[in-house]
């Protein structure tokens, strides 16, 4: 028996008791005729004694030499400790050890296993599975997987069945490029990687499950963020007969239940929000609603006074700060310095100072006087003591800029709190988007999102302007969740993929499959999936998905640990029939 007790177990109650306990070797203290080591595990940290006189000198010396991390078992009895440690659930006891056995000896690891440790990013990625043994690591994955639990046990609560759907699959346009896997047995021919499990789970759908799930992996080949990883983790889910009601009323269900569960947070507000009022109100289809700052177009006020710049932009719009009227000039540039970065790519910005006393002062005082921008405060909502930030120019970009610049006012005003939780609807996402550089449209959702019922004939007309039955779940300003009511008629579907610019032939070739399933008794269906790494980590109050992913790569897509991804032999490349272009 390796083990009577974890290292977090023993406790006052257990004094006089033998145990055995197994684990790391934390740290070592040495007052010469007595010697402490903590042992560490999942659990905790227990204090061992190795004392000359109640034990053995041998004993002692061999203590003596525990280098940090090395594996032992210690036997002995549980005693009350001299000097109490309040801090940990175990402080109150220590185990004078009679037998130290050394399980495993361990090389000193290149930074300190402590909650505040020494090691950069980089060596920890090297040495995950050492930062592993750190708390902060160890307690987002366990937190990780209550998270998954809850998810499971209430899903399959509410009858959703799980089902596993392949890996080995044919591309799925998600919007992102696929991973390929070369196929031996059918030279020249690639498998794609699933960037979600779309067709497969709407295939359910036809197959009668009527509600499934799936905790399951997709891998997309995108640029990487402190919100993406090539590989993630969904939460699927689909469901048969359903309206967009009956799936936003089902996942409310869900995110409530989690928050309560996990978070022990009760939230009874879940609004919902259009899309166009996102972008008019936020400038963004994911707007953390914790905070105001809502934007205040100026357009009407603000043009046609003798500023150019305003009177040639397509929007002016601002918000209000609240409390910053007595940022310095200095700060204040600096602000304009920080939209002016590539990253935002402001080409300027204009400020309004709201007085206590009433009275303003602006950047263009010159071509706006009191009133004007008394008017600006009143747009923006702006209160004695604010301070109006104001940009210009292409309506959608400069939405983008001042969305940034709510975003970072508001963490640096610490309007961002962690613990404090507002998720949002968005609602009436457009169907189609526009690629600005080829001028084609492509699904914004993906291509099997239904319009709005009765906007079918204006993707002839107006492909722009038609709505679709698509939603996606925000929670602090992060997108977690994105689902829609699919078409589920062949006919519907041919037409959609047209209009994406596919021939008969490419659709047929490609989505056959579902179009010729569509055709047996499709009934009509919906879903959503949620982003488990992301709801994770907005749970455990942190928006960086690499520190809940027990081994993530890093921004270059690498798994530094195994480095991966590697070349391959010259043996393996013929046998699977591939040839690289540059004979590397
Ligand atoms: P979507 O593409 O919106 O929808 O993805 C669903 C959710 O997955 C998360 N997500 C990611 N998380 C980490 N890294 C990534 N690279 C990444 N990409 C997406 C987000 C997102 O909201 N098949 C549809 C769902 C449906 O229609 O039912 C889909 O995949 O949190």
């Amino acid at each position: 028996m390796y083990r009577s007790n974890s290292c977090g177990e023993l406790r006052a109650s257990h004094i006089g008791s033998e145990v055995i306990l197994s684990g790391w070797v934390h740290k070592l203290r040495d007052k010469g005729f007595v010697a402490w080591v903590d042992l560490r595990d999942r659990y905790g940290i227990t204090q061992l004694v190795f004392d000359e006189e109640r034990t053995s000198k041998e004993l002692l010396e061999q203590a003596r030499e525990l280098g940090r991390e090395t594996v032992i078992q210690a036997k002995g009895q549980v005693i009350e400790r001299a000097s109490k440690n309040p801090n940990i659930p175990t402080g109150e006891i220590e185990v004078l050890v009679t037998e130290l056995t050394i399980l495993n000896t361990s090389l000193l690891p290149p930074f300190t296993i402590e909650d505040d440790t020494d090691g950069g990013e980089d060596i920890r990625m090297k040495y995950r599975y050492l930062d592993i043994r750190r708390n902060p690591v160890k307690n987002n994955l366990i937190f990780r997987h209550k998270v998954s639990m809850e998810v499971r046990k209430y899903l399959s609560d509410q009858g959703f069945i799980d089902v596993e759907t392949p890996y080995l699959i044919k591309s799925t346009p998600e919007g992102a490029r696929d991973f390929l896997v070369p196929s031996r047995m059918n030279e020249g021919q690639f498998y794609a990687l699933p960037q979600s499990p779309q067709t497969f789970k709407q295939l359910l759908m036809v197959g009668g499950m009527d509600k499934y799930f799936q905790i399951v992996k997709c891998f997309r080949d995108e640029d990487l963020r402190a919100d993406r990883q090539p590989e993630f983790t969904q939460i699927d889910c689909e469901m048969a007969f359903v309206e967009q009601e009956d799936i936003l009323n089902t996942f409310e269900g869900l995110t409530k239940h989690l928050l309560k569960e996990i978070k022990g947070v009760d939230i009874q507000e879940f609004p919902r929000m259009t899309y166009d009022d996102a972008m008019r109100l936020y400038g963004n289809d994911k707007p953390d609603i914790r905070f105001g700052m809502q934007f205040g177009e100026l357009n009407a006020v603000a043009q046609h006074k003798d500023f150019n710049v305003f009177n040639t932009a397509e929007l002016v719009v601002g918000i209000a700060v609240p409390g910053a009227s007595e940022y310095t000039r200095k700060e204040i540039d600096a602000l304009i310095d920080w939209v002016k970065r590539p990253q935002v790519g402001a080409k300027g910005m204009v400020y309004v100072k709201c007085n206590e006393d009433g009275s303003y002062k602006s950047s263009v005082d010159k071509f706006y006087d009191e009133q004007d921008l008394a008017k600006w405060a009143e747009v923006t909502g702006a209160k004695p003591g604010d301070l109006i930030f104001v940009l210009s120019g292409d309506a959608n970009v400069t939405r983008a800029q001042l969305s940034a610049l709510r975003m970072e006012l508001a963490t640096r005003l610490g309007l961002r709190k962690p613990n404090e939780f507002a998720p949002l609807w968005v609602v009436d996402f457009p169907l189609l988007e526009l690629d600005e550089e080829t001028g084609t449209y492509h699904a914004m959702h993906h291509p099997f999102t239904s319009p709005k019922p009765g906007q079918l004939e204006l993707l002839e007309t107006n492909p722009g302007a038609v709505k679709a039955n698509a939603y996606d779940l925000v929670l602090n300003g992060n997108e977690i969740g994105g689902g829609s009511i699919r078409i589920h008629d062949k006919e519907t579907q041919a037409t959609m993929f047209k209009h994406l610019g596919f021939t008969p032939e490419e659709a047929k070739a490609q989505f056959g499959f579902l179009m010729d399933a569509f055709q047996y008794g499709a009934p009509p269906h919906g879903g959503i999936a949620f982003g488990l790494d992301r709801l994770v980590s907005i749970l455990g109050g942190q928006e960086t998905i690499r520190d809940f992913i027990a081994f993530p790569k890093n921004n270059s897509g690498r798994d530094v640990m195994i480095d991966a991804p590697a070349t391959i032999d010259k043996a393996q490349l013929d046998e699977l029939s591939i040839c690289l272009a540059n004979n590397k």
